[in-house]
C-alpha cells in the first residue's frame, strides 16, 4: 500500500469552514485599520538570518532555540520569519520610508514560524494581524495602537480579556537596572532554577517569568523596572495611562511584564485570557525605539503590536456563523440539456450570484438531493418540456419563469433573486 502523508509536527490544515471564521478577523482588523490610516506591507516570509538576530536579540528564546534557519544554495543563511517587526523596519529603512509622511502606519497578515513545542494555542506555523506605527515617540501612538486593538476584541466579542500593561524605560534605564537585578538574582542562586541560573547573564529579566516555585519567591522581593524609570519615561509611560484611562480601556499595571523580544523600550503590553490556558496571551506589543537604527537606518522611535490568529480563535470560542450567502442550483430534467444550464449558470455567476450546477450526471432526482446538500436556496430546473422552473427550497414554492427578459439584463435577475429571497 501507498504511504500516507500526516502534517507535519505543530502544524493543521485551515478547512473551509474554519476559512470562514478567519476571513471575519482579517475584515474586522482591516475596517480598522483603514479607518486609523494604516496601510497593508507584505513582507517574505524568510529573510536572512542576521535581521532576527540583530533586530530579536542573540540571547532570546526565539533566537536561541526557535527559528527554522538554514543554508539556501547559494550559502547564505536563511530563516522563516519568526515575526513581523523586524522585517518591516528592514523594509522601513530599505525603501526609505523615512521620506514618507511621518508616522508611517503598516499592517500585517500572515504566517509566522517557531520551532516550538506544539500544544494548544501553540504551533509552528501560526498566524499573525500586526500593527506598526513608526516614526513617532508620541505615548499617543501607543495609546492609539492598543485602543485599536481593545476595539478589535469588542468587536470579535471576545470577553474576558485583560490588558497587562508596563514600561521598560530607556535603553539606559534597562542596563542599568539590568545589572542591579543580575546582581540580586546571583545573591540568591541558590534558590533559582537551573534554568533561570544558567541564564542570570544572558537573559535576567526571563527570571520573572518562571514557574518555578523557588524562582518565584525569589522575584517577590527582586529589584523592579518600574521604580527605576527616569522622568521622561515615567511621565511618557503616564500619559500612555491616562489617554487609555480617557478611552475607558481598562488595564492593570504589571511591574513584571516581560516580553520575549529584546527590542522593547518603554511601554510594554499583552492581552491575556484565560480561557486559553497556558499559551494565555492573545496579543501583545509595544515601544521598539532603539531597533530601526539597530538595523542600520536612522534614530526613528516606533511602536507596534501582532495578535496570534489562531489564539483569536480560541478566545472566540464558537464557530463563527457562516456567512449566509445565496445559492442557486441549476439543474435539467434531460441530459440533452446541460449545456444550457452550464451557459445559465455562468449568466448567473457574471451577476454575482453563487452558482452550481451538477458535474456528475446524476439523476433529476439526485441533483435536487444535491441542491439541498449544499444549501441552495433557489432551484432552476430545465424542464422536459423546454420551460424552466424556479423552485425555492424555503417556500417549497414553485413558478415558471420567463428568462428571456433577463438575457438583455442580467442584473435584473440577481435583484429579482435577491427580492425573492427577503420575501420568503
Ligand atoms: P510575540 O508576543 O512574540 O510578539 O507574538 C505576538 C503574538 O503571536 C502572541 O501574542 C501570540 O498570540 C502569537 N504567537 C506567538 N507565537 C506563537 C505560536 N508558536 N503559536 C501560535 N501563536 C503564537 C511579536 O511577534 C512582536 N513582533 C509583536 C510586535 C509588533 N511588537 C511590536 N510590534
Amino acid at each position: 500500500m501507498a504511504d500516507r502523508y500526516q502534517l507535519p509536527r505543530g502544524t493543521f490544515d485551515v478547512l473551509p469552514d474554519e476559512s470562514n471564521a478567519r476571513a471575519r478577523i482579517e475584515r474586522s482588523a482591516g475596517q480598522l485599520f483603514a479607518r486609523a490610516g494604516f496601510e497593508r506591507i507584505t513582507t517574505p516570509a524568510f529573510e536572512e538570518t542576521a535581521l532576527f538576530e540583530r533586530g530579536v536579540g542573540r540571547s532570546t528564546d526565539i533566537v536561541q532555540k526557535e527559528m527554522f534557519t538554514f543554508d539556501d544554495k547559494g550559502g547564505r543563511s536563511i530563516t522563516l520569519r519568526p515575526e513581523g517587526t523586524a522585517p518591516i523596519c528592514r523594509a522601513y529603512v530599505e525603501h526609505g520610508m523615512k521620506k514618507l509622511a511621518q508616522p508611517v502606519r503598516l499592517y500585517y497578515i500572515g504566517p509566522f514560524f517557531r520551532h516550538e513545542r506544539p500544544q494548544a494555542g501553540r504551533y509552528r506555523q501560526f498566524n499573525q494581524i500586526g500593527a506598526e506605527t513608526i516614526g513617532t515617540d508620541s505615548p499617543m501612538a501607543d495609546a492609539e495602537l492598543i485602543i485599536m486593538l481593545d476595539e478589535l476584541f469588542a468587536r470579535l466579542r471576545i470577553s474576558g480579556v485583560r490588558l497587562r500593561l508596563g514600561s521598560l524605560g530607556s535603553l539606559e534605564t534597562r542596563h542599568g537596572y539590568r545589572e542591579r537585578l543580575v546582581a540580586y538574582l546571583r545573591r540568591h542562586k541558590a534558590q533559582l532554577s537551573d534554568d533561570v541560573r544558567r541564564r542570570i547573564d544572558l537573559n535576567p529579566l526571563r527570571a520573572f517569568d518562571s514557574d518555578d516555585p523557588g524562582t518565584r519567591r525569589v522575584m517577590q522581593n527582586a529589584p523592579l523596572l518600574v521604580d527605576s524609570l527616569d522622568s521622561d519615561d515615567a511621565t511618557h509611560f503616564g500619559e500612555v495611562c491616562s489617554m487609555l484611562d480617557e478611552a475607558g480601556v481598562r488595564y492593570d499595571i504589571d511591574p513584571t511584564l516581560v516580553r520575549g523580544l529584546d527590542y522593547y523600550t518603554r511601554t510594554v503590553f499583552s492581552f491575556v485570557s484565560a480561557k486559553l490556558g497556558a499559551q494565555s496571551e492573545i496579543g501583545g506589543g509595544g515601544r521598539y525605539d532603539g531597533l530601526i537604527e539597530q538595523l542600520g537606518g536612522g534614530a526613528t522611535p516606533a511602536a507596534g503590536w501582532a495578535i496570534g490568529v489562531e489564539r483569536v480563535l480560541l478566545a472566540m470560542g464558537r464557530p463563527v456563523r457562516l456567512s449566509r450567502r445565496l445559492v442557486v442550483f441549476v439543474a435539467v430534467a434531460n441530459d440533452r440539456d446541460r449545456r444550457g444550464a452550464f451557459r445559465l449558470a455562468a449568466q448567473l455567476r457574471r451577476t454575482g450570484i453563487t452558482t452550481q450546477i451538477d458535474l456528475g450526471g446524476r439523476s433529476l432526482k439526485g441533483q435536487f438531493r444535491h441542491a439541498e446538500r449544499i444549501g441552495a436556496r433557489f432551484i432552476f430546473t430545465l424542464e422536459e418540456s423546454g420551460e424552466v422552473s424556479l423552485r425555492d427550497r424555503r417556500s417549497g414554492e414553485s413558478h415558471q419563469v420567463d428568462l428571456t427578459p433577463f438575457e438583455e439584463e442580467p442584473k435584473e435577475l440577481r435583484k429579482y433573486l435577491r427580492d425573492l429571497s427577503h420575501s420568503g
